[in-house]
């Protein structure tokens, strides 16, 4: 969910709708806002997309005008997508917007029902709401702190009272929440890249802290109820980036920055030859104590995370777990003094993620966040981070901020192999070099445009779609295989190729479409027997291989072929073909490829 306030000189109405259509990725169920008209909270909500609430907005109330409200966009959890169900909620007293899930809302509501409060909702929101009423007798900070006490779960909470109008109050516990200000007003957001259009200064907001925001005063209020000063930081970030630039969509546009993105990540961390994170505040002692690593995050960094273990241990030698956040936390995970624990996350905001920092922490292990939004939760509580720098990635299938994750888990990769010695200093100046070429090669794959939309033109009747491929084509095809089923809708299921046989070839049939990714040399043979299996059964083959691999073309129906690069470095040019596979597929069903259907890209409940 997102979640933006404003307060100031100017129109709120305006404000908080653009700038939620910059948080929109965040879900886009329902939207709403409140604000003060005339000194009265006015409440305005609709399910579905933003421009459903612009246009009841614009029919109901013309020229809605007010200086001060609060905003929503709702990916829903508690509580199917409805008009009803939309925040904000609200009371006589106050109105309030929530990003999270409050866990013992159940025990709330039945405390409140039995003191005479009624619900409409089917919101763990309205319960929040309603607490806070009951509890509110003029002073919002007081009763904030006192509702921690009683909520369990995760939140950022936005709020207006009717007998402080002008006034915006917050709160937060895991979900991010940023103050931002300029000469005209002050700002409330989830994110940073929202509100761009109208400053670059802002400041985080810690957990379990309260703020309350002015026209020209933004009041922090510590765990501790003591005020404390705004630390006002400067965003790097510009407005420019989170436009799309000329192309269709934020998709494509970012899966054509790939070249750019790469070599910023990985340019600033090549020194004289070899890998260093010392830009990143980490010197090369760091890694010297490890004998065992834990990789854990969710989704398309996940799939980062397993070409991550996979050149990890080729290189280094040093064993590698690579864990599904939301599995980690509740495996009560082996982890030995000398673990290091790595989590990747785009948004640096997923709550899974972020539990597993808590976890490796109370264990006391050191943890290491690989994270593109600058600030963000996970790099805040990680004892270091190594930022990607992708910019903002504003599609909700991500695809930038997959290929630099990737660079950085090369580099670490080396670092690692350098420290322990398993491969010698030429090796590693070798591999740096490799790197280098392979990011510049992503720029020949981005040619391969037209020959993946023929390929997905192919697919445009398809229900089902298998990916399979080996070692690091596996891992390949799960993201290309997510990639598809996100925007595409297509059932996709990936393989490690030599699985197959046992269960899944029973759905090989003649026609049944399967993406063969077969780019490691020394696999070659045993991906050949595998596409046979399904070829002789009828499958129709595309195949995405590298230059110069022989394979005869009696195997399959189509071919692609990827820049020759050394195999471990096959996953950073692969993935673009299959990124622009699912694009495509995406364009030709007419599919909304931005916002795909029940998905929000920064996922902060558990
Ligand atoms: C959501 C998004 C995915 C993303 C995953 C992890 O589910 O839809 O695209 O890969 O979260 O996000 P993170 O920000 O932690 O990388």
């Amino acid at each position: 969910c997102g979640i933006v306030g404003y307060t100031g000189k100017n129109n709120s109405v305006e404000i908080l709708l653009d700038s939620l259509s910059g948080l929109e990725y965040r879900g886009y169920d329902s939207a709403g806002i409140s604000i003060f008209v005339n000194q009265d909270i006015t409440t305005i909500k609709s399910v579905g997309r933003l421009e459903r609430l612009r246009n009841r907005i614009e029919k109901l109330y013309p020229n809605l005008y007010s200086t001060c409200g609060i905003g929503h966009t709702r990916w829903a959890t508690h509580g199917k997508p409805s008009d009803t169900n939309a925040h904000p909620h609200t009371t006589e007293k106050l109105s309030l917007i929530h990003n999270g899930i409050i866990e013992n809302y159940q025990a709330i509501r039945k405390d409140l029902y039995d003191k005479g409060y009624e619900f409409v909702s089917e919101t763990d929101t309205e319960v929040a709401v309603k607490l806070i009423d009951s509890l509110y007798t003029g002073n919002p900070i007081r009763t904030l702190f006192d509702i921690q006490k009683k909520l369990e779960g995760s939140y950022a909470f936005a709020m207006i009272f009717a007998d402080h109008p002008g006034q915006i109050y917050a709160m937060r516990n895991s979900s991010t929440l940023i103050c931002a200000k300029n000469e005209e007003g002050s700002f409330l957001s989830s994110d940073m890249p929202a509100i761009l259009k109208y400053t670059q200064t802002y400041t985080l907001i810690n957990e379990f802290e309260v703020v309350c925001l002015g026209s020209d005063q933004i009041t922090i209020y510590t765990s501790e109820k003591e005020t404390r000063n705004p630390e006002w930081q400067t965003a790097k970030w510009t407005m420019e980036q989170a436009k799309k630039g000329g192309f269709d969509h934020f998709m494509l546009k970012e899966i054509f920055e790939q070249p750019q993105v790469l070599s910023d990540t990985i340019h600033p961390r090549i020194i004289d030859g070899f890998p260093s994170f010392t830009q990143d505040g980490i010197n090369d002692n760091f890694w010297l104590h490890f004998n065992r690593i834990s990789i854990v995050a969710c989704g398309t960094a996940l799939h980062a995370g397993m070409v991550g273990k996979a050149i990890i241990e080729k290189l280094s030698h040093i064993p590698v777990e690579c864990d599904i956040a939301s599995e980690f936390r509740y495996r009560n995970p082996i982890m030995t003094k000398n673990t290091l624990v790595i989590v990747i996350s785009q948004s640096g905001e997923t709550l899974d993620t972020l539990a597993a920092v808590r976890l490796a922490k109370l264990r006391g292990l050191p943890t290491l966040a690989i994270v593109n939004v600058p600030g963000s939760s996970i790099s805040r509580e990680a004892d270091y981070t190594i930022y990607t720098y992708a910019g903002p990635e504003i599609s909700v299938a991500s695809t930038k901020a997959y290929s630099v994750q990737l660079s950085i888990m090369y580099l670490v990769a080396m670092k690692l192999a350098m420290t322990t010695g398993t491969r010698s200093f030429e090796e590693i100046r070798t591999l740096s070099k490799g790197l280098l070429e392979a990011a510049e090669a992503s720029q020949q794959v981005l040619k391969l445009k037209e020959e993946a939309k023929f390929c997905a033109q192919q697919f445009a009747k398809i229900k089902d779609l298998f990916f399979f491929g080996r070692g690091l084509d596996y891992s390949l095809s799960l993201e290309g295989s997510l990639k598809m089923k996100e925007i595409s809708y297509i059932h996709c299921e990936a393989y490690a190729a030599g699985e197959m046989k046992h269960g899944t070839i029973a759905l090989i049939a003649p026609d049944v479409p399967v993406v063969a990714v077969c780019t490691q040399e020394f696999l070659l043979s045993k991906m050949i027997g595998n596409i046979k299996e399904v070829q002789s059964r009828g499958a129709n083959v595309l195949l995405i291989t590298k230059e110069g691999m022989e394979i005869d073309p009696e195997l399959y129906n189509h071919r692609i072929d990827l820049p020759a690069l050394d195999d471990i470095f096959m996953p950073l040019v692969g993935v673009i073909v299959l990124q622009l596979l699912a694009y495509y597929s995406a364009v030709i069903r007419d599919l909304d490829v931005d916002k795909p259907r029940n998905l929000a890209k920064s996922v902060t409940v558990e």
